[in-house]
């Protein structure tokens, strides 16, 4: 499973592509709101993303009829060749999701809650599909269990045909909360969990990892001192 960052802060993506592990990153309007960002600015901070990292950068588009996605979409495209578009799955994101995937564009489709969205994002030619965990989690509903009907349905068809270039759709698990969430996506053969800084920050942690490190720490002073 690979890492992406579920986030538009610099200093986040910064960061964690320091660490050596990062995948991708996404965005998406409330994160982009989150860091103050403007209108104007949009474009060139999705550029300043991709500049800080080469995997996939999903930049969400927010129109709500196909035309208006497909302009969003070949606009965002433009921006440096590793932005993905990011469209939610509805009827019109769907036939939005083929134009752009017939002219070689690579969509993740999001908010996607179901099997069926799962299978229709994959048919109308998505690069990624994003199933939402923490948010079912929110209704009292177990969003793992989605996750995981979504990965079984997808892996009993072949959609190489329908996408970009005979690549193949991968999930994105997203909406991810925990590092349980992270352990359960890997478990359940999620191609790439999203997850915010504070939840990558603590899948590096472990108290006996801080422990052991500690007693290694002052053992190695002892062999210092003798
Ligand atoms: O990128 C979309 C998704 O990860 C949002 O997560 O925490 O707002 O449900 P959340």
């Amino acid at each position: 499973m690979k890492f992406f960052l579920d986030t538009a802060d610099l200093k986040e993506i910064k960061e964690a592509v320091s660490w050596g592990a990062l995948a991708g990153v996404t965005t998406n309007p409330s994160l982009y709101a989150r860091i103050g960002g403007t209108l104007a600015d949009f474009p060139a901070h999705i550029d300043r993303i991709c500049t800080l990292c080469k995997g996939p950068v999903s930049a969400e588009a927010v129109g709500t009829t196909r035309d208006e996605i497909i302009r969003e979409g070949r606009e965002l495209a433009a921006i440096a060749s590793n932005v993905v578009v990011k469209i939610p799955v509805t009827v019109e994101g769907l036939a939005a999701t083929r134009a752009l995937a017939d002219e070689g564009i690579r969509v993740n489709m999001t908010l996607c809650f179901s099997v069926p969205q799962a299978l229709l994002a994959a048919r109308s030619g998505a690069r990624y599909v994003s199933p939402f965990v923490g948010r079912f989690d929110d209704i009292s509903e177990d969003g793992l269990d989605q996750l995981s009907n979504i990965i079984v349905a997808l892996n009993n068809y072949d959609f190489t045909q329908a996408g970009v270039n005979g690549e193949n759709i991968e999930v994105i698990a997203a909406s991810i909360r925990s590092t349980n969430h992270v352990t359960q996506a890997a478990l359940l053969g999620a191609d790439i969990a999203t997850v915010p800084f504070n939840v990558l920050k603590k899948c590096v942690e472990h108290p006996l990892t801080n422990n052991g490190l500690a007693s290694f720490n002052a053992d190695w002073e002892k062999v210092r001192n003798a």
